[in-house]
């Protein structure tokens, strides 16, 4: 393999795909147990010695935006609201020059009261994580009774002007995979961009079966029972969703196929782990140990020939149709969504 480019610069992989979209998870813990996700008594979380500082990630984010290129950030988890630094980080991350674009990936737990202070920080916009609108589901899927502080967060997020405020839904078979229409129902009605997400083997259980996971071409099916969808005019880029305008528009509804149709061609991404390891994709089977830099002392040129000797080596795809494919030792909630 040849080296990566030793020069300051973006970070390009070997097939030419450049990273400009960087996820942190901020910590590995969850307010919920999504039974796709976690198991009921939760994971063996990091301690707190191995995570990241505020301080630590601020830098990391700080070497990624004025050195590597980096013009978006998404927070993530586990659930990034449970971080009590937040508001900070996003103010410090938000004081970059060039100001980079500023998200967060949360079940919405919490948002209703932070919503207004992140905004006030420099947070641009949220994606809630909502699989049902049913509260007896909701319980039972995430284990825990709270969809009402949920749909307060989406309310909330909308009102203080963290929009377009996003929806992500995950069907599951037998569980919920009758409620797509209604999720767009009420999407529409709130004025929220709704994008279903096909399930990924990267549940800590590893009970995931492609057999049984709801494909894209069946939640299509299922909302033009009573929608009209037509293809989006505007550019997909290397937003993983493909869009359809509902009824025709300006509403649409998003999907994510990272199964059925990948998108690891025009994949962005680089992911930083709540333990300060780089990962170059969801399914990336190695690391690259930042923290383990950062506290030896590295400076920035080296923080940013290693975030670009990691990128370098990126794999062209997730490989899950491979007979070979393994899910990663890390599950999402570890790695960040
Ligand atoms: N496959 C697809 N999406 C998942 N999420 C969590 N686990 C999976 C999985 N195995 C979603 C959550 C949330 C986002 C962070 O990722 O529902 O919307
Ligand atoms: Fe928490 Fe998200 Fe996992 Fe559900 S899917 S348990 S909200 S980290």
């Amino acid at each position: 393999m040849t080296a990566a480019p030793t020069t300051d610069g973006v970070l390009v992989d070997r097939y030419g795909r450049v990273a400009r979209d960087l996820r942190v998870s901020l910590t590995d813990k969850c307010n919920l147990r999504c039974t796709y996700c976690m198991p009921a008594e939760g994971l063996p979380w990091l301690a707190g010695p191995q995570l990241l500082t505020d301080e630590e990630i601020v830098r990391l984010v700080r070497v990624a935006v004025r050195r590597l290129g980096v013009t978006e950030v998404r927070f993530t988890g586990g659930e990034p609201l449970i971080r009590p630094g937040l508001p900070g980080i996003v103010a410090a991350v938000a004081a970059l020059e060039p100001r980079p674009r500023i998200s967060l990936t949360t079940n919405g737990i919490g948002l209703a009261r932070l919503a207004p202070a992140l905004r006030a920080a420099g947070l641009d916009r949220v994606n809630v994580s909502l699989d049902t609108l049913d509260r007896d589901r909701f319980s039972r899927l995430t284990r825990r009774d709270r969809l009402a502080d949920v749909l307060a967060g989406l309310a909330g997020a909308a009102a203080a002007g963290l929009t377009p405020v996003k929806v992500n839904s995950v069907l599951m078979r037998g569980v919920n995979d009758d409620e797509a229409p209604a999720l767009l129902r009420f999407a529409l009605a709130q004025g929220y961009q709704l994008r279903f997400i096909e399930q990924m083997p990267l549940d800590a259980q590893h009970g995931w079966d492609r057999a049984t996971m709801v494909t894209a071409d069946e939640i299509l099916t299922a909302l033009r029972g009573e929608f009209a969808l037509t293809a989006d005019p505007t550019e997909r880029g290397a937003a993983p969703a493909e869009t359809w305008l509902v009824d025709g528009g300006p509403a649409r509804v998003g999907v994510i196929a990272s199964v059925t149709r990948p998108f690891c061609g025009a994949c962005d991404r680089t992911r930083l782990t709540a333990d300060g390891q780089l990962r170059s994709c969801l399914f990336a089977t190695d690391e690259s140990d930042l923290r383990g830099a950062l506290r030896a002392g590295a400076d920035d040129d080296e923080m940013a020939r290693r975030w670009r000797t990691a990128m370098w080596g990126k794999r062209a795809g997730h490989g899950i149709d491979d007979p070979a494919f393994l899910q990663p030792a890390r599950p999402m909630s570890a790695i960040g969504g």
